[in-house]
């Protein structure tokens, strides 16, 4: 077990009664029983990704009540809240002090002269504010005892004060307390949760042995999954869930957990809150854009209506992204909304210029971005220095971008195929940037310069006329068991000299799990995807001993060839595949190993809401046995399409 190497960590492990932990105890008895149940996190607000404005790009830990209210008053005056942008968030460096010792967090009140209101320390004037402008209101906190400016700040000027005690401001061992605070007293309605108290706090760090901070045992390693305790740091996630059940029981809050992609959280913060980074934090470098993109990219099945993947906010106002900039700060709206990723604006919206202005404004993209089908992109095209991203649309539309990662323009050819249209029908193409339309068959050749996002609204006659491929909605397929039994890092992503050690040391080795999960339209490791010699261009890759949940909405037919990937090495081992409708079991397929051809799976699902999809194998613990859901599809005749 995990928490064998962190003894550290026991202590509050023993604070979780064992009921919050139990779906954990569950999954390891039978996680490919189906449930007939959605499984990722659909609680709080999020069926769309969220929108809004963060402090933190803007001013770090250098925050006041009119820094804050002068980017919301822009928000609301410049059309923008009107568009969507609406979570105003607190980041890092509100807190002064816990009081000891009831425990009452207070606020600086030199920076927030409102949260001086004769009684305790509150920021309910504030929210009141906000809320009086039509806004949504987000604090931040941290998991362990104290947050990341507390570890990381060079300078002591706005971080909390006081004795030790006083300066633990995070939700380590008052996670009720807290959260009552944030969302029953103080009325926020958005809590980022940050993982520092977990990272740095150990024994040996600095920091505790200038004898400032409480040592914490560090259960997240952000370099190293192994040396992660994952099961603790769910353990207090799920704690955070039920206490914002109690104290926000009309449901209106989102809960963004922000621990980088560490201790495999790709693969399962989907299950524990709306938001979840995926890497550690952007910087306004194009290349650091691309690390936090691609940490994303690759996901497309982790990422729903409720449960959205998080590359970090905007970095549109600075650096590589500010109005000198405005291709490279082009594609990084784009992509971001290609990814559904939270539009969290991260510039002083006071000074921020009209062309930016105008970008995170394109009201176009964010209609991608906030599309209610939730599909994340998926990669048609992947290279290292284009890819070509296609999200398709509750409409049946799909959205297109283009991005050139690298430093010499391109050729590119955009076919039909790419999109899963027709290559005999004509495809139309409206520029979401300069508005102008276009048509063609087939294909047709398109020049995207460096660092250029080019993005389109695409319609065309479906490839598939009677139905609707699982890839195409990864928004409503969700791997609520992956397969994945021993997480690795994914060495896709790309690392870039920009992060926060520089070039000092070596370099960023691959950190952040999640190699080997599921994929739409390729194998689990970026293969496409064969059986017995036949390439599957659409379909779900996912390792063996794996569960899918999808949900069908309104179809009449579940249609599949399955087999194991010819990439497999494991040629000794059968799988079965498995289609369940509400928990009911559908069809089956006769044990299949490698080499053997695909089977034709075929269920019909007509009245099943929740449509579950198991490869079960005799390898037990096999993560290297790819399997494959070619050509998966929901049909008609009783559903959308027909
Ligand atoms: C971490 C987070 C950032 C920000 C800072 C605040 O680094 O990843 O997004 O919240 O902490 O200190």
């Amino acid at each position: 077990m995990q928490e064998q190497n962190n003894p550290g960590w026991r202590p509050l492990l023993a604070l979780f009664p064992l009921w919050l932990i139990a779906p954990a105890v569950h999954a390891a008895s039978d996680a490919l029983a189906p449930t007939a149940h959605w499984s990722a996190y659909t609680a709080g607000r999020a069926s769309t990704p969220p929108m809004g404005w963060s402090s933190w790009n803007a001013f770090g830990t250098d925050i006041d009540e009119a820094k804050i209210l002068g980017s919301a008053q822009r928000i609301v005056d410049t059309g923008l809240a009107a568009k969507g942008y609406r979570y105003i968030n607190i980041d890092d460096g509100w807190a002064l002090r816990r009081r000891i010792p009831d425990g009452h967090l207070e606020i600086r009140p030199d920076r927030f002269p409102s949260s001086v209101t004769g009684g305790a320390s509150s920021f309910r004037p504030f929210t009141d504010k906000l809320h009086a402008m039509g806004l949504k209101a987000g604090i931040y906190s941290d998991l362990g005892r104290n947050t990341c400016s507390q570890a990381y700040s060079g300078s002591d000027a706005d971080l909390p004060k006081g004795s030790v005690l006083e300066r633990e401001v995070g939700l380590y061992g008052r996670i009720d307390q807290d959260i009552a605070l944030f969302f029953a007293d103080w009325g926020f309605d958005f809590i980022k949760v940050d993982g520092c108290g977990l990272r740095a706090y150990g024994a040996a760090s600095p920091k505790v042995r200038s004898g400032q901070y409480r040592a914490l045992q560090p259960v997240l390693d952000l370099e190293s999954v192994s040396r992660s305790d994952i099961p603790a740091v769910q353990a207090e996630f799920s704690e955070i869930n039920a206490a914002l059940r109690r104290n926000k029981p009309d449901g209106d809050f989102l809960l963004s957990l922000c621990v980088w992609g560490a201790a495999d959280v790709r693969a399962w913060g989907k299950n524990y809150g709306n938001l979840s980074r995926t890497s550690d934090d952007i910087t306004p470098s194009w290349t650091r854009m691309l690390s936090n993109f691609d940490s994303a990219a690759r996901r497309e099945l982790y990422g729903h209506p409720g449960s959205w993947n998080d590359p970090d906010m905007l970095y549109i106002g600075k650096g590589d992204f500010d109005a000198e900039h405005l291709v490279e700060a082009r594609s990084h709206f784009s992509l971001w909304a290609m990814l559904n990723a939270p539009l969290m604006i991260g510039a002083d919206l006071r000074t921020m210029p009209q062309p930016l202005m105008d970008i995170v404004g394109n009201a176009d993209i964010i209609a991608v971005n906030q599309d209610a089908a939730g599909n994340q992109a998926t990669l048609a095209y992947d290279a290292d220095d284009l890819q070509i991203l296609v999200k398709p649309l509750a409409s049946g539309q799909k959205a297109v971008a283009i991005v050139n990662r690298g430093i010499a323009p391109i050729e590119v050819d955009l076919t039909a195929e790419h999109l899963k249209f027709s290559k005999d029908a004509p495809v139309t193409l409206t520029d979401l940037w300069t508005k102008a339309d276009a048509a063609f068959t087939n294909e047709t050749r398109l020049r995207v310069a460096p660092r250029e996002t080019r993005i389109f609204r695409a319609s065309g006659t479906r490839a598939l006329a009677q139905g609707i491929y699982l890839s195409e909605q990864t928004g409503s397929v969700n791997p609520a068991v992956d397969g994945v039994v021993r997480p690795q890092a994914d060495p896709t992503i790309f690392r870039s000299s920009a992060g926060w050690t520089g070039t000092k040391g070596a370099g960023e080795r691959p950190m952040y799990a999640g190699w080997g999960g599921a994929r739409a339209d390729s194998t689990p490791y970026g293969q496409v995807m064969r059986i017995a010699g036949t390439p599957y261009a659409a379909g779900i890759g996912i390792l063996a001993n794996s569960r899918l949940e999808v949900r069908n909405q309104g179809y009449g037919r579940l249609n599949a060839r399955v087999g194991v990937d010819d990439s497999a090495h494991n040629r000794v081992h059968d799988v079965t595949f498995m289609i369940y409708g509400d928990g009911k079991l559908l069809a089956k397929s006769k044990p299949l190993r490698w080499g053997q051809p695909a089977q034709a799976l075929n269920a019909d699902v007509a009245g099943f809401k929740v449509v579950e999809l198991v490869a079960r194998s005799a390898a037990k613990t096999n993560e290297q046995l790819p399997v494959n859901w070619g050509d998966a599809a929901l049909l008609s005749p009783s559903g959308p399409g027909k």
